[in-house]
Order: C-alpha cells, then sequence, then structure tokens
C-alpha cells in the first residue's frame, strides 16, 4: 500500500479484539515512533507500554471529558472503552525542558515544543497500521494523577 493510501484510509478505532500484539509489531511501532523529528534532535518522547487491566482502567479514568479546562463539568469520551478494551496502550510522555530549549533557557516565546515533537512520534506510530495489521485510537489524558508518570514528565 502506498503512504498516501495508508494516510487516507486510516480511522480511529473505537472498538478491539483482546489479541496479544507481538513483540515484534510493538517494536516495529514503537521504532516507527522514535524515528520522528525533533526539535534539534532532543527526542524528549518516552513510551510507556501498559498491558495491565487494572492500569488500562484507570488511564480509561483519566480521558479528558472535561466541557472545559475551568469547568468541573464532565462529558463521556468514547474512546473509554475501546481503552479498556485495546491488548496495550502505550502512553506516550515528554520529558520536559528539552524541545524548544538550548542550553536550559527557552528558544522561542511558545515555551516548550513537546507537544509538536509528540505529536509527529505518534503520526509515525499511527500510519504503521497497515504494515503491522494492528489498529489504533489516539486519546488524550492526563494521566499523571495516577503516579504511573515518571517525575518531570507530562503525558
Ligand atoms: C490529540 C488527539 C486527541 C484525541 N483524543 C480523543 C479522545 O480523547 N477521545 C476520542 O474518542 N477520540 C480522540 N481523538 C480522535 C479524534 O476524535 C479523531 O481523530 C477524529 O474524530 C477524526 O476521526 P478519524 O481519526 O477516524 O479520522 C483524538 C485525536 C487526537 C489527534
Amino acid at each position: 500500500m502506498e503512504v498516501i493510501e495508508a494516510i487516507q484510509t486510516r480511522r480511529s478505532i473505537r472498538r478491539f479484539k483482546a489479541t496479544p500484539v507481538s513483540d515484534d509489531a510493538l517494536r516495529q511501532v514503537l521504532e516507527a515512533a522514535r524515528s520522528a523529528p525533533s526539535w534539534s534532535n532532543t527526542q524528549c518522547w518516552r513510551f510507556i507500554v501498559v498491558r495491565d487491566t487494572q492500569l488500562k482502567a484507570k488511564l480509561a479514568d483519566t480521558l479528558i471529558g472535561r466541557l472545559a479546562a475551568d469547568s468541573s463539568e464532565t462529558r463521556p469520551n468514547g474512546a473509554a472503552e475501546a481503552l479498556k478494551q485495546a491488548p496495550l496502550t502505550i502512553v506516550a510522555c515528554a520529558q520536559l525542558g528539552k524541545s524548544g530549549y538550548f542550553q536550559g533557557k527557552a528558544s522561542t516565546n511558545k515555551g516548550d515544543w513537546y507537544m509538536f515533537d509528540i505529536a509527529l512520534a505518534m503520526q509515525n506510530l499511527v500510519y504503521n497500521w497497515e504494515k503491522t495489521s494492528l489498529n489504533f485510537h489516539l486519546m488524550f489524558a492526563a494521566p499523571n494523577q495516577n503516579q504511573a508518570i515518571p517525575e518531570n514528565h507530562l503525558a
């Protein structure tokens, strides 16, 4: 399949089979992710692979479901069940103060560029779907509070 076809036919999947993901396939998608370009080649990404059912359920609870950042009102997140169902979840974390920084100082008035670099890595990862026969769903979560994330990292 041509890259352009893989790009145009990719979809966010919300129902998963429990079929385990092989280490080979996992290595392939992580390799694609870490080959992404990054600010000054800083590669601020760190990936945590979660297969544990209870931890996946905890992560599902941290999916962004607020109506607004400054509101406590919530809405259901359509991807929560998919996260619990999928045989594994890859949590993309960023080491802060690397992307967008030179010698410890922010190089631009935009601060940390980690979101940009992480998005590129995730895009690489997702577009391996055709080669690995895996399906993916990108989700935005805030799992810091369950202590699954290393210190000085954001997920
Ligand atoms: C950064 C990001 C965060 C997302 N977060 C969620 C999410 O929390 N829940 C969800 O159901 N979908 C989430 N999505 C998936 C989008 O809703 C989906 O990509 C969009 O509706 C287009 O559908 P498609 O991916 O099938 O083309 C997210 C996508 C991105 C890029």
